[in-house]
């Protein structure tokens, strides 16, 4: 039996193949809104199932209860709020109940969504409550404030799935769980990452395997900030990686079309309640997992699964400590399996490794490995 999906059914929010045409006709004739990629992917993912049981945007009562007590008007945990919105010319045109056509960034019909609420928020409530803090300098923020001001929630319904490169990699909740099943797999633990896999990563993912049938490496391709490493680097990572360091019959790569939120902890577990859509039993939450700037402590992303019910979370957390190459072990470690300061550990920081690459220098073996670090050198000297 496979793991149930968060609500107890995978969500399906898209037109049937042989309705596409009339549907295609009447979205048409309604009016239009202008929808960026940010969106388009939140679309995207609710349409799939990746955010099941939501079955459009958020409303209000939904929203506030999100926000404050981590969990849908059903008591269902739930992090953070998906939500729409539109400048308050737009929504005055709207009327309750009407249908809208949404237009996505590569100019397409993707969605009719039908109004169900219109409503207001506080917004420095919002970003205090999903990213702790009001600061613009934090991307989620900086996104939540540049939005429009009237919010729309309703139920979608969604004309084809959204392209991304590299689609041979993604698989759909419902096509990831027919792939567990087919590998024979009962326990997969999944990992998320918006990196490169360096040896850190590569550590907690091949610890987490230990006690799995199966890994899922699930990088997180939607909206990411523009100094975040792009996918098309990163996939090339992933399958160099992969093709030499990883055993092919116990590991998975595919992607998660989903916009990274920066939210540390709430999306920590927003991010394990997505995999237990997929498919998946466990959940790899490390060191400030999400987290952007110093704007969450190191392990705030594991203190917050005190506060949700296990039981109704329904997939597992496996925590792990801040992970390092260990002079004195010749191994990878974290400080509960290996003695000794951390003088001996082996460490760099995002920026070091940043000003390494740039000067077309690898950064040792301890922490990438050779393969991986040509290919980013290559992209970060443009050679
Ligand atoms: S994240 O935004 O997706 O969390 P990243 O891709 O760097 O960023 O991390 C992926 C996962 O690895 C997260 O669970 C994160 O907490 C964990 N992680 C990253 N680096 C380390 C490390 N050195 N030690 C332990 N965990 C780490």
């Amino acid at each position: 039996m496979s793991i149930a999906p968060h609500g107890g059914e995978l969500k399906n929010c898209f037109i049937e193949a042989g309705d596409l045409e009339s549907f295609k006709r009447h979205a048409a004739s309604l009016p239009v809104i202008q929808i960026d990629a940010y969106t388009a992917f939140d679309v995207d993912a609710i349409a799939k199932g990746i955010f099941s049981p939501l079955e459009g945007f958020l409303g209000k009562e939904d929203t506030l209860s999100v926000l404050e007590s981590m969990c849908l008007k059903t008591g269902l945990p739930w992090t953070i709020p998906v939500l729409f919105s539109v400048d308050t010319a737009v929504a005055d045109t709207l009327e309750l109940g009407q249908e809208v056509a949404l237009k996505d960034d590569y100019n397409q019909i993707i969605a009719v969504m039908n109004i169900a609420e219109k409503f207001q928020l506080d917004k420095k409530y919002l970003a205090e409550k999903v990213y702790r803090t009001t600061e613009t300098a934090h991307p989620g923020v900086a996104y939540t404030f540049s939005t429009g001001d009237v919010y729309l929630a309703g139920q979608l319904k969604v004309a084809h799935s959204r392209p991304v490169d590299h689609q041979e990699y993604n698989l759909s909740p419902l096509e990831t769980r027919a792939a567990f099943k087919e590998r024979g797999w009962k326990r997969i633990v999944a990992f998320q990452t918006r990196n490169p896999i360096h040896r850190a990563h590569e550590y907690l993912t091949k610890c987490a395997l230990e006690m799995c049938d199966g890994l899922l490496i699930h990088p997180l391709m939607g909206t990411t900030k523009s100094d975040d490493i792009p996918g098309d680097i990163r996939m090339k990572c992933y399958e160099v990686l992969l093709d030499k360091y990883y055993p092919k019959e116990h590991v998975m790569l595919s992607i998660m079309p989903v916009n990274m939120r920066y939210a540390g902890p709430r999306e920590a577990v927003m991010h394990a309640i997505i995999r237990k859509n997929y498919g998946c039993t466990h959940f790899i939450v490390g060191r400030d997992h999400a987290g952007v700037g110093n704007y969450y402590g190191s392990y705030d992303a594991h203190y917050i699964f005190d506060e949700i019910d296990p039981a109704a979370l329904g997939i597992t957390p496996l925590f792990f400590e801040h992970a390092f190459f260990s002079k004195r072990t010749n191994d990878m470690a974290t400080k509960k399996t290996c003695p000794g300061s951390s003088e001996e550990h082996v460490f760099l920081s995002g920026t070091k490794v940043r000003e390494l690459l740039a000067n077309g220098e690898a950064p040792p073996v301890e922490f990438t490995r050779p393969e991986v670090a040509q290919i980013l050198i290559e992209w970060a000297t443009g050679k």
